[in-house]
């Protein structure tokens, strides 16, 4: 079977690239987009592309190539369904906060919502595909949903889950590690596989897409999204070691990164790491091992959590105590707020946890942020529900002027690593700032020396002083 038509249900930060990216390289077939978020919709067909809802470096001119060509967005989802020969499923998976599983396993229902619709619509065979992260044996559910009340259509239901970083998502996509397809092990389940293949073999060397059975193709996601932040939380643990004991946290990870079977990649010591699924995927692995009763596996892996809010804590807990013991009523300022650089992401953000401690200690907080927008940051802390709305705007405030931010600040928190803080004019920003003028540095991206000949008092994470 040829696909001529997709359609793709979610047009977050994985549904809108990948199909913008398959959409462009593969001319021949009609990719739409849909969301039940009409404002989200409307931003991704605006004529001006800096208005995209999602910021990714290169995105733009590839949306601009492609959409309207064979690349749509649309809230119409019954229509697309309808004349989708390949659904790929790409909505949110959150972590649930009610019921069963409260705050560890992963939320479903955004998943069940959309193969009820599918089963509804679809008039004819289809090939499902999972892009969002699932747990293992998810397939089997939305497989029972899809056969039992359909419209006698066939369904097979692929697991192709998306490995893109934000920030780098069009290089991710354009030129992947590898392209994972989990089917059935049955003669239709390897041909739904094929047709999934030959789709990305548009652009993707061979030997790079991978074939699994399903099970194997859920888990590898979640497995590879542990590992990864546990090679973090690792390099995190190491760099509080360095601080007690004069070693560099960069040294260390030079050294170790060079033996071909450690890898230099992903050692970057930091104030913690965010992201919409690092944390989530984990608690979910760990939920998924409680289910099977294997508590050390789920102990094993929940230590990488605790670890990263054990970092997040003790960066917040540092300035606390470096200002004298009080950050009452003193100006912070905050250079970046995005989880990592590049992306206007936020969601589970260091910078939303280290604001919260230090409000709590009564700080006056002052963010910069190139690419979030004030709103942004306001409803991250908003929706942690522990002060007013009206508290939370005037506590902390946001400006596009990173000047403007550090200026009468007592101390700085580099909570991003946007690579513009590396060139700021940093004599004029001490020479505006309280003396002494502290920094703490949570991306190590700053050079201390020179700062420290300014006259600042300078920390960074995983140096000794
Ligand atoms: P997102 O929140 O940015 O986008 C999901 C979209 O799905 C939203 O716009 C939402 O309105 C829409 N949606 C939800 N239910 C719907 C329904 N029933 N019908 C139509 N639209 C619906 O999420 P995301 O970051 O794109 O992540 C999606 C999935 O991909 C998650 O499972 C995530 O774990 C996984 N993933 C994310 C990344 C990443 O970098 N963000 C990378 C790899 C995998
Ligand atoms: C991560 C994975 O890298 C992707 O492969 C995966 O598809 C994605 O999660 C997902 O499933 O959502 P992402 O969260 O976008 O991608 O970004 P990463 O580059 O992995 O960074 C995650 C966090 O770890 C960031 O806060 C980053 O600053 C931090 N980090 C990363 C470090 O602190 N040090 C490092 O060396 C690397």
């Amino acid at each position: 079977m040829k696909i001529k038509t997709i359609c793709c249900i979610g047009a977050g930060y994985v549904g809108g690239p990948t199909m913008a990216v398959i959409a462009q390289k593969c001319p021949h077939i009609k990719v739409t987009v849909v969301d039940v978020n009409a404002s989200r919709i409307a931003a991704w067909n605006d004529n001006d592309l800096n208005n995209l809802p999602v910021f990714e470096p290169g995105l733009d001119s590839i949306v601009k190539e492609a959409r309207g060509r064979n690349l749509f967005f649309s809230t119409n989802i019954d229509q697309a369904i309808e004349e989708a020969d390949m659904i790929f499923i790409s909505v949110n998976t959150p972590t649930k906060t009610y019921g069963k599983g409260k705050g560890m396993a992963a939320d479903l229902k955004y998943i069940e919502l959309c193969a009820r619709q599918i089963a509804k619509v679809a008039k004819q065979d289809k090939i499902v595909v999972e892009k969002s992260t699932l747990p293992v044996r998810t397939a089997s559910a939305i497989k029972n949903i899809l056969d039992n009340t359909g419209n006698g259509v066939q369904f097979q239901i692929l697991s192709n889950p998306e490995f893109l970083a934000e920030g780098t998502a069009v290089q991710d996509l354009l030129n992947p590690d590898r392209v994972l397809i989990g089917g059935d092990t049955t003669k239709e389940g390897q041909a739904a596989i094929q047709t999934l293949v030959d789709i990305y073999a548009n652009w993707v060397p061979k030997e790079r897409i991978l074939t699994t059975n399903v099970w194997s193709s859920e888990l590898s996601k979640l497995t590879a999204n542990a590992f990864l932040a546990q090679r973090v939380s690792s390099i995190n643990a190491m760099s509080e070691i360095c601080e007690k004991s004069g070693a560099d946290i960069d040294e260390v990870a030079r050294a170790i990164g060079m033996d071909s079977r450690i890898g230099p990649k992903f050692l970057k010591a930091s104030v913690g790491f965010g992201g919409s699924c690092f944390q989530k995927d984990i608690l979910n692995l760990v939920y998924i091992a409680k289910t099977y009763g294997l508590n050390e596996v789920a102990d094993y892996w929940e230590q990488v959590i605790l670890m990263n809010d054990h970092q997040k804590n003790r960066f917040s807990d540092n300035i606390v105590s470096t200002l004298y013991n009080t950050v009452s009523g003193k100006k912070i300022a905050f250079l970046g707020w995005a989880f990592k650089k590049d992306t206007n992401d936020t969601r589970e953000s260091p910078a939303i946890k280290v604001a919260y401690n230090l409000l709590n200690e009564q700080a006056n907080i002052a963010v910069y942020d190139p690419k979030v927008v004030a709103e942004r940051m306001y409803a991250d802390l908003d929706y942690l529900n522990t002060r007013t709305e009206a508290v939370n705007r005037s506590l902390l405030t946001v400006d596009t002027d990173p000047y403007l931010v550090t200026k009468d600040a007592h101390a700085i928190a580099v909570l991003t690593e946007w690579d513009e803080f590396k060139y700021y004019d940093w004599q004029r920003i001490y020479d505006s700032m309280h003396k002494p003028a502290f920094i703490f540095d949570g991306r190590g991206i700053l050079d201390k020396k020179a700062l420290e000949k300014i006259g600042f008092v300078c920390y960074t994470i995983g140096k000794g002083s």
